[in-house]
């Protein structure tokens, strides 16, 4: 794709995410309807899904002939080699606690088979600190116009990492904690903030050397991926090869702690589940 090009879908996609922000802050902490999904605590909002309709409306103005995928609607399928991916809230229980922390979602892919199948923009938008980040291939990733660049910290002992557990696999928290307790004696500590996509925006901003889960979802870390390796940053599975979008596992880094981060979670992670 041409730089002009996507230089028009992070305008876009920006202009969506910005839409869509002011209605989270409006509503955090006071949605009307909350139902729950597949478990107990994976909450479903009235907002996630007017978000959803509002980012896609803006989306298909611009790009009528692309693809999409939302985490409330599913997959709509277009003509062209391109589809966005897009979650409306990550960390809708923060949102609906009115705590601060989650954030809108969206990756622009490349079709094609899939170890090819490639991001080639991302935005992510943090409504309460107004932080627009966004990233395009070959050519960085911003933070409300700024350069960002990942942490230098070049080991897991001075690093600060983030991790979340999954709010639908209730049955897979074993894992985590075994994680969990490993990590957090051999670094700084091991955040759950409750957002996939503002814990990666923190890694390419310098604010977090590592994170990683193993039931996330594509919209989760589309855009988020290419927003770490554009500031500097490694993203892989838990073998350390590419992530695969809907395979579930995911590792990132600043990259200079990836191997350790690594051979910590190698150490005890349970074979690949299929969901
Ligand atoms: C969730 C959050 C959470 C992560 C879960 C995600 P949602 O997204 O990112 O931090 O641990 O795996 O599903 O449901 O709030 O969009
Ligand atoms: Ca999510
Ligand atoms: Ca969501």
């Amino acid at each position: 794709m041409r730089s002009m090009a996507s230089d028009r879908y992070i305008t876009v996609a920006s202009r969506a995410a910005l839409a869509a922000g002011a209605l989270l802050r409006r509503w955090a902490g006071k949605p009307t309807q909350v139902a729950t999904k597949r478990s107990a605590i994976d909450l479903v909002t009235d907002i996630d899904r007017a978000c959803e309709r509002l980012i896609e409306r803006t989306l298909r103005r611009a790009t009528p002939a692309f693809g999409f995928l939302g985490e409330e609607f599913g997959e709509r399928t277009g003509a062209a080699p391109y589809r966005w991916i897009v979650d409306p809230i990550d960390g809708t229980n923060n949102f609906v606690h009115g705590l601060p922390l989650f954030g809108v979602s969206i990756g622009l892919e490349a079709l094609g088979p899939v170890p090819r199948r490639r991001i080639l923009v991302g935005v992510i938008y943090d409504p309460m600190r107004r932080e627009l980040f966004v990233a395009q291939k070959g050519r960085g990733t911003w933070l409300n116009g700024r350069r960002l660049h990942v942490s230098s910290t070049a080991t897991l002992s001075r690093s600060l990492l983030s991790t979340g557990f999954s709010s639908k696999f209730l049955e897979h928290t074993q894992p985590y904690l075994g994680w969990f307790t490993r990590l957090q004696r051999r670094s700084h500590g091991v955040r759950r903030i409750g957002s996939t996509v503002l814990s990666l925006a923190a890694i390419a901003a310098g604010r977090l050397e590592g994170f990683y889960e193993q039931d996330v979802w594509p919209w989760d870390i589309a855009a988020g991926t290419l927003l770490v390796e554009e500031a500097g940053g490694r993203v892989t599975n838990f073998q350390g090869r590419a992530v695969v979008l809907d395979q579930g596992r995911i590792i990132a880094s600043n990259g200079r702690i990836h191997r350790e981060l690594l051979r910590v979670i190698a150490q005890s992670a349970p074979a690949a589940r299929r969901r």
